[in-house]
């Protein structure tokens, strides 16, 4: 078998046998086949696609590629959830507690903020004491005994996805439906959870910018789930707009806690209970209306509340904080941006807000490759909220005075104040599965 006449059969868009799929996988993962050569195979996918079958075999191969995990010892139906990225998606800290105070059981590997997206794992982190690093062992304790547990990857898990990736981000392939679908599924199946729930997200704050792309991506993975013996549904949601008021590490885990406390409701609930009455059916808790009350049962009783403290105080981190959110970090200086005129808050561009945070140290670039945990947005409006000129659109938070003011520029183009109310859109879209 030679890499150069698998190139040029999708190039010609020849479906591949596995057997060729996992030549190529197991030979990139070895350091036979070179980068330039893999390079080549992804742009030609890029271009081309992959049929189900073959989207599912790279996804195998992937996983193979690496460790499994055996989750046989929770001694339960495990499930998992994954977001395809977005700006100010907390839900993995709501939903993982909510999920675990109805009985069932999250063991959950996330992953670090990627380009102007954010990481569950650092939000985690701004958490005064919190590990994200636990023993295999440790991972699957904490899951049987609390219900939850979120690290971030490690081990020998997928070492074909972190090298293919690497190579995607240097080489324009990573908007590739069947590669994305491969990259993320294979960590999936390699944690092994019995039932899987994806969001995946469109818009302006996601990879996929229409609803159309995100359900071709959802129904990929589903079927490769499914062809893999998972139960799986994904969930279509709108990342049109930030999710929630706060953008920022520190800030989204203080956002997290009051709304566990239950006296609110927002978006970030809305979606959240949506995933976690989906979790709670597909790990057999009762149908899908009987898990949504058991959801939002958990939500509002502070059940999920204690779980997040206990999955907190077991990783390490200071409990306290569910009643104390001073206790975590918080910016040097902040500024609070204004309305330049009176109307109806038209939009928020999520890609734009992403980066604002991201220059406010927020996320991690090539320059600054260490967080300020305390810095980001918080909004006081949301999409379709009426605005005095003058009145207050959101403060920003940051290291000084003048990254503050650079974010407020980049803040007010990225807000769009119209005489007339935008029309409302759905959050969530459709469900696939
Ligand atoms: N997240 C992943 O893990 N992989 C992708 O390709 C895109 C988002």
């Amino acid at each position: 078998m030679q890499t150069y006449d698998l190139i040029q059969k999708t190039r010609r868009k020849e479906p591949l046998t596995e057997a060729e799929i996992c030549f190529l996988v197991d030979g990139f993962t070895k350091g036979v086949i070179p980068d330039y050569m893999m390079s080549a195979w992804m742009m030609a996918v890029c271009c081309q696609g992959l049929t189900t079958e073959e989207t599912s075999a790279l996804t195998l191969a992937m996983r193979d590629s690496g460790d499994c995990l055996d989750l046989s010892t929770v001694g339960g139906v495990t499930v998992d959830k994954h977001s395809t990225g977005g700006i100010g998606d907390k839900t993995t800290l709501l939903v993982a507690p909510i999920v675990a105070a109805c009985g069932g059981y999250v063991p959950k590997m996330s992953g670090k903020g990627l380009g102007f997206t954010g990481g569950t794992i650092d939000k985690l982190e701004s958490i005064p004491g919190f590990s994200v690093t636990l023993s295999e062992q440790e991972f699957l304790k904490q899951t049987r005994e609390i219900g939850c547990a979120v690290i971030s990857q490690s081990g020998n898990l997928t070492p074909a996805d972190k090298k293919m990736y690497a190579l995607r981000n240097l080489t324009a392939t990573v908007d590739s439906i069947p590669l994305i679908c491969a990259s993320i599924m294979s960590k999936k199946l390699a944690l092994g959870a019995d039932c899987i729930v994806l969001d995946v997200k469109y818009g302006s704050g996601a990879f996929m910018k229409t609803a159309e792309d995100a359900a071709i991506l959802a129904k990929q993975m589903v079927d490769v789930a499914k062809l893999a013996g998972k139960k799986c549904r994904a969930v279509i949601t709108d990342m049109n707009a930030p999710l929630g008021c706060c953008v920022g590490n520190a800030l989204e885990v203080e956002e997290v806690i009051h709304l566990l406390h239950g006296e609110e409701q927002n978006r970030v609930t809305e979606l959240s209970l949506a995933l976690a009455a989906q979790m709670l059916f597909l790990s057999g808790k009762g149908d899908i209306v009987q898990c949504y009350r058991m959801a939002e049962q958990a939500l509002t009783s502070g059940e999920a509340l204690v779980k997040f403290g206990q999955m907190v105080a077991a990783q390490g981190g200071d409990p306290h904080i569910t009643d104390h959110t001073d206790l975590l970090p918080k910016a040097a200086c902040e500024k609070i941006v204004t309305a330049p005129q009176s109307g109806y808050i038209r939009s928020i561009h999520s890609e734009e807000v992403g980066l604002a945070c991201l220059e406010l140290g927020a996320g991690r670039t090539a320059d600054h490759p260490s967080i300020d945990y305390g810095a980001g947005v918080r909004f006081c409006c949301g999409v379709g909220d009426a605005i005095e000129a003058d009145a207050p659109l959101c403060t920003v938070y940051g290291s000084t005075q003048e990254l503050c003011d650079r974010a407020e520029k980049r803040l007010l183009d990225a807000i769009a104040i119209r005489k007339v109310p935008p029309q409302k859109t759905p959050l969530i879209h459709t469900i696939i599965g």
